[in-house]
Parts: C-alpha cells; sequence; structure tokens
C-alpha cells in the first residue's frame, strides 16, 4: 500500500512515523516546505516521550515525485484544508482514499466537494503530540482513533485504513455515526484549546484554578447548547466531566493551540470556537464566552510582534 501522509506537524510527523516504522507499507511525508523536506528527508523521524522511534522517512515537497497513493492521510491545520486539495491533485486518482484526522469541523465537507464523499473517511484521534522540531516529536498521550464516512457507508478502503492504523499503534475503531465522533472532539477541543493558548497552561492545569475551569465549563455548555439543537448525540453522556477528564488525561499535553501560540503561529480558532460561535449565530443561540475566547486568541495571534518585543 503506498500512502501519503500530508502535513509534518505533530500529528502528521507522530503518525508518519509509526506507519513507516510498525508497517512495511510505502509511506511518504508530505511537507509543503521543499528546504524542510530535505532536512526530514536526511534526519529521518524521532519520536521520543511515550514512545521510541527513529526512523528514515521518505519526505518530498513535490506531489508528483511521489504520484498516486492508495491513502492520502490530510494532518495539516484546519485552515489549510482548501489550499491542500489543490496541492495533492497529483498524489489522487480513482482507487484513493484520503482521511482526515484534522481538528475543528469543516474539513470534511471541504474534502467531499473535491474528492467525493464516497472517498473521504473522516476521523478523530485522541493521541498527544508536540512538535519538538523538523521531524522529531514528543509522543504526549495515547488515546483511540475513530474513523468513518459521512455518508454512513462502510466500505472496503475505511476497514483497510482502520487496519493499517491500528496495526501501526493507532487503535482504530468505526462508525457509522462520524459526525457525532467528531462534534464530540469539537466540544472537547471548545473547552481546553482557546483556554490553554489564552493563559499558556497545559491541559491538566486548566481543571486546578477556579477561574479557568469556570470558563471551560461555560464555554462547553455554550457549544452543547448547538449539539442538542442540530439533535447530534455525543458520544459520552456528561460533556463537562468527559472534557475535565480529558484534561486531566492530558494533563502534561501542550494543546495543539497553545503549540501553536508559542510558535508564533496561526491558530485553529476559526475551526472550533469559532466554528459554534457561526453556528450559534445561524441557529439563535448566543455564544458570549466562546465570542470572547475567539476574540482573545485572534488578538494574541495579531500581536506577536509586539509580545516578541516585551521579551
Ligand atoms: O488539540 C489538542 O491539543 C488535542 O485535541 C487535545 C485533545 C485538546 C489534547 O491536547
Amino acid at each position: 500500500m503506498k500512502i501519503a501522509v500530508v502535513g509534518p506537524g505533530a500529528l502528521g510527523t507522530l503518525l508518519a512515523g509509526f506507519l513507516r516504522a510498525k508497517t512495511k507499507e510505502d509511506v511518504w511525508l508530505v511537507d509543503k516546505s521543499p528546504e524542510r523536506a530535505r532536512r526530514i528527508r536526511e534526519e529521518g523521524i524521532r519520536i521520543e516521550g511515550m514512545s521510541s522511534i527513529s526512523v528514515s522517512i521518505n519526505t518530498s515537497a513535490n506531489p508528483k515525485e511521489i504520484a498516486p497513493c492508495d491513502l492520502v492521510i490530510i494532518c495539516v491545520k484546519s485552515y489549510s484544508t482548501e489550499d491542500v486539495c489543490k496541492d495533492i491533485k497529483d498524489l489522487v486518482n480513482d482507487n484513493t482514499s484520503i482521511l482526515t484526522l484534522q481538528n475543528g469541523i469543516g474539513n470534511v465537507q471541504v474534502l467531499n466537494d473535491h474528492f467525493g464523499a464516497d472517498r473521504v473517511i473522516a476521523g478523530v484521534t485522541n493521541h498527544g503530540a508536540t512538535l519538538l522540531g523538523p521531524g522529531h516529536v514528543r509522543h504526549a498521550g495515547r488515546g483511540d482513533t475513530i474513523i468513518g464516512m459521512s455518508n454512513g457507508k462502510i466500505l472496503g478502503p475505511m476497514r483497510d485504513a482502520a487496519n493499517l492504523l491500528t496495526k501501526c499503534g493507532f487503535e482504530t475503531k468505526i462508525s457509522k455515526d462520524i459526525d457525532s465522533v467528531i462534534w464530540s472532539k469539537l466540544v472537547i477541543n471548545v473547552g481546553i484549546n482557546a483556554l490553554t493558548g489564552i493563559t499558556r497552561l497545559k491541559n491538566g492545569m486548566l481543571i486546578q484554578y477556579n477561574g479557568t475551569r469556570e470558563i471551560l465549563r461555560s464555554a462547553v455548555q455554550e457549544a452543547v447548547k448547538i449539539v442538542k439543537r442540530k439533535r447530534i448525540k455525543l458520544v459520552y453522556d456528561d460533556p463537562i466531566q468527559k472534557v475535565e477528564s480529558v484534561c486531566k488525561a492530558t494533563a502534561a499535553n501542550i494543546s495543539s493551540m497553545l503549540q501553536d501560540v508559542l510558535n508564533s503561529k496561526r491558530t485553529e480558532i476559526d475551526y472550533i470556537n469559532g466554528a459554534i460561535i457561526r453556528q450559534g449565530k445561524a441557529l439563535g443561540i448566543s455564544t458570549p464566552v466562546n465570542e470572547v475566547l475567539t476574540n482573545l486568541v485572534k488578538t494574541i495571534e495579531s500581536s506577536y510582534e509586539e509580545a516578541e518585543e516585551m521579551n
């Protein structure tokens, strides 16, 4: 099987390293930066923390060089999904399946529009990863991975993808209602990501302080109102308890949004808390806490230079 992992961020690097180390498949890592791709090609992938892996990996910034794959796994930030669909056209032919394991909502629709719903596999993973440098990642937490198709079908290529991920160490289940799974993950990200980005706290600390715990609960409650109105059934019964348990389980994690803030990078706020605001507006549900969180994260993103000057 020929596999391309698109996006050399924390999750993409972790997954590519696992696929390369634990399977005999032809695995490629796709990086839009030729310079960084060259470095990863020369130095390979190093994983530390909960796993210890050191492997070489075919890495390229040129999809033409890779040619069509059986499976393309999208691990780029949500704001790049639209562009990536055009960039990866040489990786895709009629037999290619496209799997997304991105945070936030909206990605599946973009991929469905470009490639057709019968070829797009949606999913979430609860593995935690921190990027330490090009090709260098800390495996910060284990969790399950759930995949499914937005049209509810269970097709052969999806089963193959689930088996492949499980074989490489990403224990994967299949769901017939992947929309609920994606919303269930979104609610967790709504509670954790912006608050960690603003406070610069690790996940576990959010529930140690009364102030952050209260804001976390309020943000989650707003998201749950939307979930209920949309008649989405979350995969857990008590959303606040679930988000707090994820904080505990990933206590030492630097959330993906905090990693972006620490690296002065654009965050996925528009696809997480920002998505709650948009959905709230469409449904007539007010989301003041998510608005404040979104505005604060956007202010942080806009003022990286000023913050740098003060250091
Ligand atoms: O985005 C993240 O960092 C992760 O999805 C999560 C679950 C919040 C753990 O850090």
